[in-house]
C-alpha cells in the first residue's frame, strides 16, 4: 500500500485533498498538522474511521513552541 504525507491536511485545502485521495485511490495518508486555529481533526470526521488516515500533531518547520 502507498502512504502519502499530507501536511496541513486538517485545514481547508488539505482535508479536501485527502477526501479526494480516498475517493480516487487506495493510499493511506499520514497527516502532519500543527493543529493551529485553522486546523482541527473534526474537519475529517467523515473519513476518520476509514482506517487509512493517521493524524500527527507536529510543526513541520521543526521549531519548538512553548
Ligand atoms: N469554506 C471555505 O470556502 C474556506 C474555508 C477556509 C479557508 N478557505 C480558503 O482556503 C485557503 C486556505 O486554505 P489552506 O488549507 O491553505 O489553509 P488553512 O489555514 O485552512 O489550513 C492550514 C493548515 O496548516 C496547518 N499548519 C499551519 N502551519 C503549520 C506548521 N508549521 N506545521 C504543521 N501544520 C501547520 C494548520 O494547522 C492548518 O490545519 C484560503 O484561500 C482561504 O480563504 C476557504
Amino acid at each position: 500500500m502507498i502512504t502519502a504525507i499530507g501536511t496541513g491536511a486538517t485545514g481547508f485545502i488539505g482535508s479536501n485533498f485527502v477526501r479526494l485521495l480516498f475517493k480516487e485511490t487506495n493510499v493511506h495518508v499520514v497527516i502532519v498538522d500543527q493543529l493551529t486555529y485553522a486546523g482541527h481533526p473534526a474537519t475529517l470526521i467523515d473519513i476518520q474511521n476509514d482506517g487509512r488516515v493517521t493524524v500527527l500533531q507536529e510543526d513541520i518547520t521543526g521549531e519548538q513552541t512553548i
